[in-house]
């Protein structure tokens, strides 16, 4: 049996909201919570099975698009195809990243924005998280490209900040000259 987790639509205001630290290690609860995460964004990237449940394509979830302030993300990363990388990182920060700031050429999505907003979000290129995984074990992770991207748009939801929010509203799309655009 599959059930579609529900996920907080961009107007609801607890998206706006910064989550808190959590304990470790964690609850029975959130366990099964990230497990239903993976198993979502993992279904939502293999065609036929987003089809027949029909799922939007995600490659993360933050704890808070569940409508629970936690500060807990989820990553399923495709690095081959039909190959995927889980990464779940509880308390999660940023600890250094590059000078370079670069940008996916087709913007951003999220699976709490329901439309298409255009616009190029500029990212650090590469960045290294530190956390802990649900048992509390220390982690210590680095991303490059679009894994580094969806760290940085996962643990910006737990600050309350949507991938929009850092488009350049005058001037929402770069050349190549500016930045880089993979
Ligand atoms: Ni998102």
């Amino acid at each position: 049996m599959f059930k579609q987790l529900k996920i907080l639509d961009e107007k609801n205001k607890l998206l706006r909201q910064t989550s808190k630290d959590v304990e470790l290690p964690l609850s029975k609860k959130d366990k099964e919570t990230i497990a239903k995460i993976i198993k979502q964004l993992t279904y939502s990237q293999i065609e036929e099975l987003s089809e027949k449940y029909d799922l939007r394509p995600g490659m993360g979830l933050a704890f808070p698009q569940l409508g629970q302030l936690k500060r807990i993300i989820v990553i399923v990363h495709e690095y081959e195809e039909g190959k995927f990388k889980e990464y779940v990182v509880v308390n999660p920060k940023i600890i250094s990243h590059s000078e370079e700031i670069i940008a996916l050429e087709t913007g951003e999505g999220c699976l709490s924005v329901n439309r298409d907003v255009e616009g190029h979000v500029p990212r650090f290129a590469r960045v290294t998280i530190s956390g802990y995984d649900p048992d509390g074990n220390k982690l210590n992770i680095r991303a490059r490209e679009e894994l580094s991207f969806d760290f940085q748009h996962e643990i910006y939801h737990l600050n309350g900040i949507l991938f929009y929010d850092k488009i350049n509203k005058k001037k929402p799309f770069y050349s190549e000259n500016e930045i880089s655009l993979i």
